[in-house]
């Protein structure tokens, strides 16, 4: 694996694969890598002649009040890991390099970007938007890998690549989660053990509204009321915000009679979770559909 850590040299690396005709796949990430990113990896490794992954934690997705310096690293395990993968490229190009004095430009994808968690977050997605857009740039990716686990990150992308016509195939993959169902996240390392149980109330509440849904339950309002109360019985957990939605527009549902997603941010003491759910009316699922492959 070739560890890329300039612009400059990424670009000439991409440029020399595109000529030589090859695909590339790229998964952006902001390391502190798990196994919902290296089931990325493997999806470009199958879908890709070169896998090039980036590691770069964004400063320009980070609110002032919010975990940039705490952001976990660790390099060494990261690049260990993504060898073990088979990766490509490791890019991971210092702050300065992706940011120069004077940095004045930046994407954003109107309307779905204020949703959700942009609501607590106003500046997040202007900054995945960006980061993901200069990414797209230097790397030439014909297809680029992300999680469900961001399902709102997921939707603006797709928006983005959409309206600024880039060639750019985006593939949205399963949700990774551990044996006892809560999704695989970076900012799990933050949990003292008594966090990490309560923090389960992510998963449970989830479910719960997921099979309510397939018990015939069409109400929205009605979902969200359990969702909250299970929540709220949750001591160290605090509801961000909980929400019945189209998968596409982000609007809110009052009824569920199409695929919608049920989509929710709570903080476990400090730390702030997402996870979200997609359900369908009428349709008897499996609730552990989503687990890891
Ligand atoms: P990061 O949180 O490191 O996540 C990188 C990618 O891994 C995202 O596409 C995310 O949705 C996916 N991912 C995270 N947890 C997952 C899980 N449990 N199962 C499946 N996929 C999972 O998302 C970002 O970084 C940044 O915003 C980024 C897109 C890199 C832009 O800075």
């Amino acid at each position: 694996m070739r560890v890329i850590t300039s612009v400059r040299a990424m670009k000439a690396a991409a440029s020399r694969l595109k000529d030589a005709g090859r695909t590339i796949g790229l998964v952006p990430t902001m390391g502190y890598l798990h196994r919902g990113h290296l089931s990325l990896v493997r999806a470009s490794k199958r879908a890709a002649d070169v896998t090039v992954v980036s590691i770069f934690v964004n400063p320009a997705q980070f609110g002032p009040r919010e975990d940039l310096k705490a952001y976990p690293r660790d390099l060494e395990r990261d690049a260990r890991l993504l060898r073990g993968e088979g990766a490509d490229i490791l890019f991971h190009p210092r702050p300065g390099d992706m940011y120069p004095t004077g940095y004045k430009t930046y994407v954003e994808v109107h309307e779905l970007q204020n949703k959700l968690c942009g609501v607590s977050r106003p500046i997040h997605f202007r900054g995945v938007c960006t980061v993901v857009l200069k990414l797209f740039h230097i790397v030439r990716p014909d297809r680029a890998f992300f999680g469900q686990k961001d399902a709102q990150q997921a939707v603006i992308l797709r928006r983005m690549v959409r309206d600024l016509d880039l060639d750019v195939r985006v593939d949205v993959r399963p949700i990774v989660r551990e044996p006892d169902g809560l999704a695989l996240s970076s900012r799990n390392a933050y949990l003292s053990p008594e966090e990490r149980r309560a923090a389960l109330v992510l998963t449970r509440s989830l479910k719960e509204a997921k099979i309510s849904v397939s018990r015939g339950e069409r109400r929205a309002s009605a979902v969200l009321a359990r969702l909250r109360a299970r929540i709220a019985a949750e001591p160290p957990a605090r509801l961000d915000y909980a929400a019945v939605v189209d998968p596409e527009e982000l609007e809110p549902l009052k009824r569920i009679d199409r695929r919608a997603l049920v989509a929710l941010a709570v903080f476990i003491g400090r730390t702030r979770l997402i996870d979200n759910v997609t359900v369908r009316p009428g349709k008897k699922e499996s609730p552990d559909k989503e687990k890891a492959r």
